[in-house]
Parts: structure tokens; sequence; C-alpha cells
């Protein structure tokens, strides 16, 4: 069995959504255990998240996946340092699960409650390397770096100055990236969420079949409005269903979707990958990490990785099962919150609309 790496254990809960997680991380960096239980087969046959089911799920869940992180970790709850809880953005109901079930576990445990921005958690997943028997690489980055977040609420350029001091620099003026996705995966008769399907639908196909716009928001470069582009996609699609004969619809179907599917993602990239980089080149960044679920997108991953590589800017991916929800993002970033002093007392609230800065 490989020595357990060194540095503070953080105990996370993380119910801000629709996945129930806890996780056991040391120093911030080293993941020794990571449990994520989804709710998305519930949520399902609503095409969305249901607060209400959501909320009543965490609660169902909570206790069992804690559990499961302190096996996992092969740790004991006496043995951690703090327990870290994400209290803001998010589903109020959901969120209160989480931030209940961590002040009584911290007061029991006679431990700090650190509290920790569900955003703030997306960067530091570009912190975390899971412990293996065969020694651990964890990825070097250190702030300052830029980062973009796009999860499915949210699309953000924000300066990482230091561990726990963030500055945005460009933010959707409407829906997130993520919800132009899942939009127009829904369009493409793909089941929720559409993300992950509409990127396994898209490999193969043109990226150029389709334009899409790039639309600019007069006086702030760093921003994004995915509105327009969703409208697009509708607008494209009306036009299109209504140029195919009936019967040849049913077999063009597929080469037709894999191709409407491989365009919208390279105009989603894209157009993420445009604004990022302007603001990485006018703030003279040379780190640039992505975070968040939709940073699992196949094709933004490859767009990022060929920009950055041609323009000599360093390129930090979060590992996959890091980019979507997860509690050992929020540990990593509630070691660095602890470190700064900033601890939560058992009045601590949820917050479902709290910036990032
Ligand atoms: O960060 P996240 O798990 O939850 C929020 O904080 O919102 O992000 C969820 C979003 C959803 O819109 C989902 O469709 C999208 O991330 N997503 C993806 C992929 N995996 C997840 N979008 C595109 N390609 C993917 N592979
Ligand atoms: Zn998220």
């Amino acid at each position: 069995m490989p020595a357990r790496p060194e540095g503070e254990l953080i105990l996370a809960l993380e119910t801000s959504c629709d996945e129930t997680a806890a996780a056991v991380v040391a120093g911030g960096r080293s993941v020794l255990s990571s449990v994520v239980a989804s709710q998305v087969d519930a949520h399902k046959i609503y095409g969305g998240v249901v607060p209400e089911i959501a909320s009543r799920m965490h609660i169902e869940a909570v206790s069992g996946v804690v559990e499961e992180a302190l096996n996992q970790a092969g740790i004991t709850a006496s043995q951690i340092d703090a327990v870290a809880v994400t209290h803001a953005p998010g589903l109020v109901g959901a969120l209160l699960v989480g931030v209940n079930f961590a002040k009584g576990y911290a007061c029991a445990l006679g431990k700090p409650l650190v509290p920790v921005h569900h955003l703030r958690g997306h960067v530091a997943a570009n912190y975390l390397a899971r412990v293996s028997g065969h020694g651990h690489a964890y990825p070097d980055l250190e702030p300052p770096f830029l980062c973009l977040i796009v999860s499915g609420g949210h699309t953000h350029i924000v300066e990482v100055l230091d561990y726990t001091e963030f500055r945005v620099l460009g933010r959707t003026r409407d829906d997130a990236a993520g919800e132009a996705l899942d939009k127009t995966a829904r369009l493409l008769g793909l089941p929720y969420p559409g993300g992950p399907h509409l990127d396994r639908l898209g490999r193969g196909g043109d990226p150029k079949a389709f334009t899409f716009p790039r639309p600019k928001v007069a006086g702030h470069p760093y921003d994004f409005s995915f509105s327009g582009l969703k409208t697009a996609a509708v607008n494209q699609l009306q036009k299109c269903s209504v140029q195919l004969p009936p019967v040849m619809a049913a077999t063009l179907h597929s080469a037709f979707s894999i191709d409407f599917a491989a365009s919208f993602q390279y105009a989603v990239a894209d157009y993420l990958c445009q604004n990022t980089l302007r603001a990485a080149r006018d703030y003279g960044y040379r780190k640039l990490a992505l975070a968040g679920g939709v940073c699992a997108n196949s094709a933004l991953r490859s767009e990022a990785c060929a920009r950055c590589a041609a323009q000599g800017i360093e390129l930090y991916l979060p590992e996959l099962q890091f980019c979507g929800d997860n509690a050992a993002m929020i540990a990593a970033q509630g070691y660095y919150e602890a470190r700064a002093g900033h601890f939560a007392g058992y009045d601590l609230n949820a917050s479902p609309s709290l910036g990032i800065e």
C-alpha cells in the first residue's frame, strides 16, 4: 500500500445541483477518494433538473456518500482536519442539504467548517491528481493564471490572482455555453443532459458544414452571448427540415445531425477560445486553465490545445472525472480557503446567487 500523501485532510461535500458528492483530498492536490451519486436518471424524464426532487434525493444519499468517501480514502472521520462544503451558488434547497450536513459533521467532530464557492471549486479541479500506487504527478499549476469557466449555468473568463482572489474579465450576457449545447442537443432529439451526447454524436462530423454567429457585446470584448447561437441553431434546423423530403429525412438524419453537432460545437469552442485568448493576450497571461462541465467537451479541448500551442500559452485541463460536478474540487479549494483563514460558523447559510469574487 502506498504511503498516504502529506498535507491536511479535507472532507468535502457538494450538493449544489443534481450530484450528491463527497471526497477526501490531502494537501489540496491528492485525491484519496471522490464519490459522486448522480441523479440524472431521476431528472431525465423532465428534460432538466427539478429542484424539489434534487433536494429530496440529496437528503437520501448524503450520509452514504460521505461514508463511502471515507471508506475509499481508508481513513476514519476523526482523521479529517476540516469539513468543506459548497455554500454557493446553486439550487437553494439542494445547497442547504450539504451545508446542514457539513455543519452537523464538523460540529460532531470538533473540526473547522470551510465554505466553498462552487465556481472556485471548478477552477481548483486543475490542481488535482488521483493518488495511485505508481507515484503522483500533480499539476504544477499555481496562480496567477487565466481561467475559462464553462458550466451548465455559468460562462466566465476569470483572472485567478491568487488561490482565493478572483477577478471576472468576461461573462455571458444571457445563456451559459452549457445551456446552448444542451438546448441544441435537445433539438436534435438527444436525451438530457445533452452536452455529452452532442459531443459523442459530433465526433467525425464536418465542423464547417454549418456556420453560426460569434456575437460581439459592444464595449465588452470578453463577454459572450449564447442565446444568438441557440436561435441560429433553431432557425437552421427549421430551414433544413423544410428542405428535406420526408422520406429522405429519415435516412439522412444521422449524417445531417453528425455534421450539425460537429459544426455547432466547433462554433461554441471557437467563440470561447477567441474571447479567452484575447483576454490572455491583453492581460499578458501565459498560463490558461479551463474549468467546468463543458470543458469535458472534446471539440473545446482540442481547439484550446491547438490555439494555445500556436501561441505559446501553457494550457491546463482538468482530468475528465473532475470537469463535471464533484467534491474533490471543493476539497481542493477548501484547502486553500482554510489556509487563507476563511472559516464559517454554524450560522452558515446557502447563497444561491453569490458571485465568484
Ligand atoms: O459543471 P457542471 O457539471 O454543472 C454546473 O455547475 O452547471 O456542468 C454541466 C454542463 C451541462 O450543460 C452538460 O451538458 C455539460 O456541462 N457537459 C458537456 C460535456 N459534459 C458535460 N458539454 C459538452 N460536452 C461534454 N462532453
Ligand atoms: Zn458545476
